[in-house]
C-alpha cells in the first residue's frame, strides 16, 4: 500500500494561508516542514494513539528489530505531516533522561530547507549556537544532507535537506506497509506555538528575525490575551512564505498564575505548547476526535449568544449553532475568518496539546477568541489544583 500524502500547491496555500516569496535574497531559505520529532515514555502505544484516533499512516521505523537498540521511533504521516515519535527501549537511552525532565513533548522541530550548509553559516553568524554540523547521511536510497541549531529550551531545529533521497524517512529507518487504523484528522502543520520564560519573549522573536530571517506577523500584548486574572504576551514569527509559523508566548503579571507558568513549571523550562493542525473541515474533525473519546477545551455557551462577538463573526459557512454545539470557536479580521478549536494536554503533564484550524482567508490566530479561550483553561487549570 503507497499512499501519496503530498497535497497540491493550491490545496496548501488555502489551508495555510500561504502568500508569494522571492527566496533568492533569503539567508535561510526555509521550504516547508520536515518532521516534528516527539520523545515520550511509550513510543509504542503513543504511535498507536496517532494511527487510531488522529488517523496517522505509519510509514517508516527504527528499533531494535532494525538494529537501533537503543529506542523506538515510529514515523507517521498524515497530509502533509509528518510525526517521528520516539521512546526509549534500553534502560541507559537518553531518551529516558530527557522524558524524566520534560515528560512527552516535542523534542526537535525539523525544517526542511534546500541548502544546510548556507543556512548553518549564516545562522553561526548570527550567533545561533550549532548543535550538528552539517553533514551527509546515506543509504541505498541516497543522501540526505542535515544538521542542527539549538532553539528554546532543550528544543532543536534540525535542518534537513532531503532532494537526493528516496528513502521513508532518513537512512537507518525501514519503511513499513501497515493498514489505515483511523481516518484522517488534518492535513498539514499550520503552526508550532513555543513557551519561553517571563521577559525572554522577545529575545526569542530576536532569534528566529536575526537567525533565520522570519518576519514579525503579529502582535499580541497586555489586555490582548488578559483576563482578570491571568495574562501572557505573544508574537508571531515565519517564515517567507508563512509556511512555518512560530508563535512565541511568555508569562505576564496577572493576579494568578498564568497557565505559562503552568506549563513551565510542568515541562521543566521552555519548550513547545501546542500544534496547530490545519483540517478543510473542522466540523467532521471534531466530531471524529470527539467519538475517539478526545477531550477539547469547553467554550462558554456564552461564546455564542454575546451580540458584540455574534455580529463580529458574520458569515461563517456553516449556522453558528453547527460552531456552538461542538464549542469550535469563530475569528475574523480583513482578511477573512478562521474557525479552530484547542484540545486538553494530551499526556500526563498540563503541558502539550493540539489545535485545529480551518482557515477561510485570515492569516489570524485567533486573537479575538484568546479572552474566551483562557477563561476556560483557567477553568481547567482550578480544576487540577493550580490556579
Ligand atoms: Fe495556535
Amino acid at each position: 500500500m503507497s499512499i501519496d500524502h503530498d497535497l497540491d500547491p493550491a490545496q496548501l496555500r488555502r489551508l495555510l494561508g500561504l502568500v508569494e516569496h522571492d527566496t533568492g535574497a533569503d539567508p535561510f531559505p526555509v521550504t516547508g516542514w520536515d518532521a516534528v520529532v516527539w520523545v515520550v515514555g511509550n513510543a509504542a502505544q503513543t504511535a498507536l494513539f496517532h494511527r487510531l484516533v488522529l488517523g496517522m499512516d505509519l510509514v517508516a521505523y527504527s528499533g531494535p528489530e532494525t538494529g537501533n537498540p537503543d529506542h523506538h521511533a515510529y514515523v507517521l504521516r498524515a497530509g502533509e505531516v509528518r510525526f517521528v515519535v520516539t521512546g526509549g527501549v534500553a534502560p541507559t537511552s537518553p531518551l529516558h533522561d530527557r522524558h524524566r525532565r520534560h515528560g512527552d513533548g516535542v523534542a526537535d522541530i525539523a525544517l526542511e530547507v534546500p541548502d544546510v550548509d548556507r543556512c548553518i553559516a549564516h545562522a553561526r553568524a548570527a550567533g545561533a549556537t550549532v548543535l550538528v554540523e552539517p553533514h551527509d547521511v546515506a543509504d541505498a536510497h541516497g543522501t540526505v544532507r542535515t544538521a542542527a541549531i539549538a532553539a528554546y529550551g532543550d528544543t532543536r531545529h534540525t535542518l534537513v535537506d532531503r532532494s537526493r533521497y528516496a528513502g521513508p524517512y532518513l537512512p537507518g529507518y525501514v519503511a513499513q506497509d501497515a493498514p489505515a487504523l483511523g481516518r484522517p484528522v488534518f492535513q498539514a502543520l499550520d503552526h508550532v506555538v513555543g513557551n519561553v520564560e517571563l521577559g525572554r519573549m522577545d529575545e526569542w522573536v530576536a532569534f528566529y528575525t536575526r537567525v533565520m530571517g522570519f518576519t514579525n506577523m503579529a502582535e499580541f500584548v497586555g489586555a490582548d490575551i488578559a483576563t482578570e486574572y491571568s495574562a501572557l504576551m505573544s508574537k508571531v514569527v515565519a517564515s517567507g512564505d508563512r509556511r512555518v509559523k512560530f508563535p512565541l508566548n511568555e508569562p505576564a503579571q496577572g493576579r494568578r498564575r498564568s497557565q505559562i507558568d503552568e506549563y513551565l513549571d510542568f515541562h521543566g523550562g521552555p519548550g513547545v505548547q501546542h500544534l496547530a493542525l490545519a483540517t478543510d473541515d473542522i466540523l467532521a474533525t471534531v466530531d471524529g476526535l470527539r467519538a475517539s473519546g478526545i477531550e477539547f477545551l469547553p467554550t462558554p455557551a456564552s461564546y455564542y449568544e454575546d451580540p458584540a462577538l455574534r455580529a463580529r463573526i458574520g458569515e461563517v459557512r456553516v449556522p453558528v449553532d453547527e460552531l456552538a454545539a461542538r464549542g469550535i470557536l469563530v475569528d475574523r479580521d480583513e482578511d477573512g475568518y478562521l474557525l479552530q478549536i484547542f484540545t486538553a494536554p494530551i499526556g500526563d503533564r498540563p503541558t502539550v496539546f493540539f489545535e485545529f484550524i480551518e482557515r477561510h482567508g485570515s492569516l489570524g490566530f485567533g486573537k479575538g477568541n484568546f479572552k474566551a479561550l483562557f477563561e476556560a483553561i483557567e477553568r481547567e487549570q482550578a480544576r487540577r489544583g493550580n490556579f
